[in-house]
């Protein structure tokens, strides 16, 4: 008999793990009450009495039960599942819900269409304030068939890849949700990057179709996109069509390859059958930055994907049905996969698409937002509340907030500055806030307070709690797990999770050799934690060479290609260090030929203009040393370390120096440094 029998859910466990509760009456919400939070440690006797435990526990000790009963209460299936998981973490076998199929748009779409058609799905909170656009259940299947149709029509099958490199809005949507209808897998690519650098995703996708627009809107300023897609397309022999949404009514010069979107979407059906997928079958391609130079795409399946995204959605930011869950995100980040689009429409919520800045016109936008949309749940970066709080509170206070429910925090660690800030004054210190850890290979959160937890608490700036089924671990330098409190180090995951990445995309042996193989039989983060004396989790930053430009991720090794390029360029090494608001910048030691010393500046212009031009422009270094070598250990190794030490300021403390090949140049650079410190202090 199939298991999605077999694992029959018992009473707690449904109600548990229904779609989504009733909501709940006004005044319940008082998860971290209006007191100021208390100081870390003290809420150790209360550990043990949270009433999510049993639900965790059960989730670690019996996953097949946990997930498996989530997976039928919660998602429509068109075949029922037979396993609920095969895993083996040596080898990166990662399957759930084998042998059942089912498809995702049908999940977000049509079981809320039979139910309550006319329940706004999209709310596009255009850039321009006051002229949001609001897409029902109804409306966005009818768009997502007519799209679905389109592309089918122009030979895109189960299967093929397409890109979309559009900025947030109802058609970019509904152009995922169209390849999820009929097979297809999408890689979104955020349309802040460059034409090198989309042009480099398509090709290792192999896409067969781009979905772009004419132009993006931002700030009050109108982005051309159109011309970076043709720029990119001329080196991507695999792409057949590209469809151009009207974002903005400028004339558009069209190309052979070029289909306008919205015309020929009119003449299409507005039905279409769903492709019946395979659980494990790929539903998207999300490309993101490792410790080498080339992004790597992040493989996410059906089922487990789109079960994990829903859930966490519900439990982390305690949604309930009927709420306006607003997250800012961007579409073209993993934020915006699962909570703006699959989260949320799975759980039948209504979902903000936010097109603006947090600062246009004026830097009370969000809260304004918040008022006018009436918006439930707040999901945002720190990037931007370090920003906002620079300004007066009045900002803030002169709109109504009192429909906030739970705030959220992601992509980076948020400091106690920003936390209390977002806590008291935009929360009016009686929304819990949740600081929620995950990344692009989780799929979803997997670290973050639990605020539907009624009773269990809230320590400020701390992701603090695995969700159900995550179970992380810490491993020492032997490699070693650490037990115990007060303990820090490698931050891993030691069972597999639905929303795992199942695969890097042409490259199964990377995804073994980065996240598998660094400690057998875990998934390893990239990140260090720190495991407090009361259990909770606390995120300490990358351990690779990864950093994190306001909530963006970048290889260093990414910005080092690109400048190296430069034929006047034999070397570089590319750091990050601490910035106010954008919490990490690039800074990159350049080595020149001899012969070019003397046009240093011309040369590190047009520096700045290669990695604006081969990734995007946030990739762009804030700071460039011109140094006449790099710290290398004898086998040829740049010593990363000193160049941060230096670059901070702290080279004072250069710890051990003596595997250098030749310790004089560490003299060299502070020189170098401070001769340059010494002209940008020049008037
Ligand atoms: C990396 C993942 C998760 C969606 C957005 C970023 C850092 C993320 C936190 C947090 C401290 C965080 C980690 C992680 N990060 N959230 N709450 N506290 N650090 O996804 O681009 O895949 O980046 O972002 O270093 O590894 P991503």
């Amino acid at each position: 008999m199939a298991a999605a029998q077999t694992t029959r859910t018992t009473g707690f466990l449904r109600t548990l793990l229904s779609r989504c509760p009733a909501p709940r009456p006004p005044g319940r919400h008082r998860g971290l009450s209006s007191l100021p939070p208390p100081p870390p440690g003290a809420w150790s006797s209360d550990v043990s009495r949270l009433p999510h435990r049993e639900l965790y526990r059960l989730s670690i000790h019996n996953p097949d039960r946990f997930w498996g009963s989530a997976a039928v209460d919660r998602l429509r299936w068109v075949e029922p599942f037979h396993r609920v998981r095969d895993c083996d973490l040596s080898t990166g076998r990662i399957s759930w819900f084998l042998g059942g199929k089912l498809n995702v748009s049908v999940n977000c779409l049509d079981v809320h269409v039979e139910t309550h058609p006319d329940r706004v799905a999209l709310i596009w909170e255009r850039d321009e304030p006051g002229t949001e656009v609001k897409v029902t259940y109804r409306e966005l299947l009818e768009t997502t068939c007519r799209l679905a149709n389109t592309l089918k029509s122009h030979g895109i099958q189960k299967g093929d890849r397409v890109a979309v490199y559009m900025p947030v809005s109802p058609l970019a949507v509904a152009a995922m949700l169209a390849c999820a209808r009929i097979g297809a897998v999408h890689t979104v690519v955020f349309a802040g990057f460059s034409s090198e650098a989309l042009a480099g995703r398509i090709q290792d996708a192999q896409c067969k179709a781009v979905v772009t627009c004419n132009e993006g809107v931002r700030g009050g300023r109108v982005i051309p996109l159109k011309p970076t897609v043709d720029a990119a397309v001329r080196s991507c022999p695999t792409v057949q069509h590209v469809f151009v949404s009207q974002r903005t009514d400028n004339p558009t010069v069209m190309g052979d390859l070029d289909v306008p979107l919205e015309e020929v979407m009119t003449s299409q059906p507005p039905v279409c059958p769903p492709e019946a997928m395979d659980s494990e079958d790929l539903l998207f391609l999300l490309y993101t930055s490792g410790s080498t130079g080339k992004p790597k795409g992040v493989v996410h399946t059906q089922a487990g994907y789109l079960l994990y995204a829903s859930l966490t959605h519900q439990y982390v930011f305690d949604y309930r049905d009927g709420d306006v869950f607003g997250c800012v995100a961007d579409v073209g980040w993993i934020t915006g996969h699962s909570y703006v689009v699959y989260g949320p429409l799975c759980n039948g919520a209504t979902t903000v698409l936010f097109e603006s800045t947090p600062v246009y016109p004026d830097p009370g936008r969000y809260w304004e937002t918040v008022q006018r949309l009436r918006i439930n749940q707040f999901y945002g970066a720190p990037t931007a509340l370090r920003l906002l709080l620079k300004y007066d509170d009045g900002w803030v206070k002169k709109y109504d907030r009192s429909s906030l429910k739970t705030l959220g925090s992601v992509g980076e660690p948020i400091n106690h500055e920003a936390w209390y800030w977002f806590h008291s004054v935009v929360g009016d210190g009686r929304c819990p806030l949740v600081d929620t850890w995950w990344q692009t290979e989780t799929g979803g959160i997997c670290i973050a307070p639990r605020p539907a937890d009624e009773g269990a608490p809230i320590v400020p700036a701390m992701a603090m709690r695995p969700f159900f089924g995550i179970q992380p671990v810490l491993m020492g330098e032997k490699g070693e797990r650490l037990s115990g409190n007060g303990v820090s180090g490698a931050l891993c995951l030691s069972q597999p999770w639905p929303g795992m990445a199942r695969t890097i995309y042409g490259d199964h042996q990377r995804f073994v050799e980065a996240y598998l193989k660094p400690f057998p039989g875990c998934y390893f983060t990239g990140d260090g934690a720190h495991r407090s004396e009361d259990g909770y989790y606390q995120i300490t930053g990358r351990m690779d060479d990864v950093i994190n430009v306001s909530g963006h991720r970048l290889g260093t090794a990414e910005i080092e290609d690109a400048l190296d390029e430069h034929p006047a360029v034999p070397e570089t090494a590319v750091i990050g260090i601490p910035h106010g608001i954008k919490g990490e910048v690039p800074f990159a030691f350049v080595v020149l030929k001899e012969e070019f010393d003397d046009d240093s500046l011309v040369i590190l212009q047009q520096l700045r203009e290669l990695v604006a031009s081969k990734i995007a422009k946030y990739a762009v270094p804030d700071h460039f040393l011109v140094v006449k070598r790099l710290p290398k250990t004898r086998s040829g190794k740049i010593m990363r370390r000193i160049l941060k030490n230096v670059a901070m300021e702290t080279a004072d403390d250069l710890g051990d120096v003596s595997t250098l090949d030749d310790p004089s140049v560490v003299k060299e650079i502070i020189e170098a440094y401070e001769q340059h410190r010494k002209q940008e202090d020049k008037p």
